[in-house]
């Protein structure tokens, strides 16, 4: 059959806290990508959300009418000097994950943070997660230093690399 869904990449809308939460707890309960251990409440995340905005923008990948990831560009620091930095966040539902959407929305938020003038992003990505190594690798990010057993999560201790873009 012939498979007609596209992927659209837009501006995240408060209407679509619940599914980027939902995406958010999943990776929290069953992955280290996240060092958060407990849940995420809707009010809670309607606060991180409140910390985005133009300038620091949440993009979601829309399938049909299904929110299938998100991408965030949040302050590194709130300290003044640090305006011209930002810190990356990419989550994919685990049901579409492989696809090529991750890679899509990631380029998005590259592109975004030039657009909007940052001088350069961060992530900070533990240890094991080939996938999220191999598309900073392959987006012009350099891998410039590791945080060693900075977290413990399902009772290992984790590094976590820090990668870095400067445009
Ligand atoms: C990391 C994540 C966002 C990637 O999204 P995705 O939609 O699954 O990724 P894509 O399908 O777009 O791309 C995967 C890429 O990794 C590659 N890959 C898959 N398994 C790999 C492995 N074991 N080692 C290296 N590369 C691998 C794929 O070949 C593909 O590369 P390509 O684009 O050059 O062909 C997603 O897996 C996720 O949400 N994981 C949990 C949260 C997370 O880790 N977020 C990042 C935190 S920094």
């Amino acid at each position: 059959m012939l498979n007609s869904s596209m992927l659209n990449i837009r501006i995240a809308k408060l209407a679509d806290l619940l599914s980027i939460t939902s995406i958010y707890n999943d990776a929290i309960a069953t992955t280290t990508a996240t060092f958060d251990t407990e849940p995420k409440t809707l009010q809670e995340q309607k606060k991180w959300f409140s910390h985005h905005d133009k300038k620091h923008p949440i993009l979601v990948a829309q399938l049909d009418n299904q929110v299938v990831g998100w991408v965030s560009i949040s302050e590194w620091s709130d300290r003044c000097a640090y305006a011209g930095t930002g810190e990356l966040s990419l989550y994919i539902d685990k049901k579409y994950q492989g696809k090529g959407y991750g890679r899509k929305l990631f380029e998005a938020i590259v592109a975004e943070g030039k657009k909007l003038g940052f001088h350069t992003v961060i992530s900070r990505v533990a240890e094991g997660n080939e996938v999220s190594f191999h598309l900073h690798e392959t987006l012009g990010f350099e891998m410039i230093g590791i945080m060693k057993e900075v977290g413990e999560k399902f009772g290992k201790r984790l590094d976590v690399h820090i990668f870095q873009k400067i445009y």
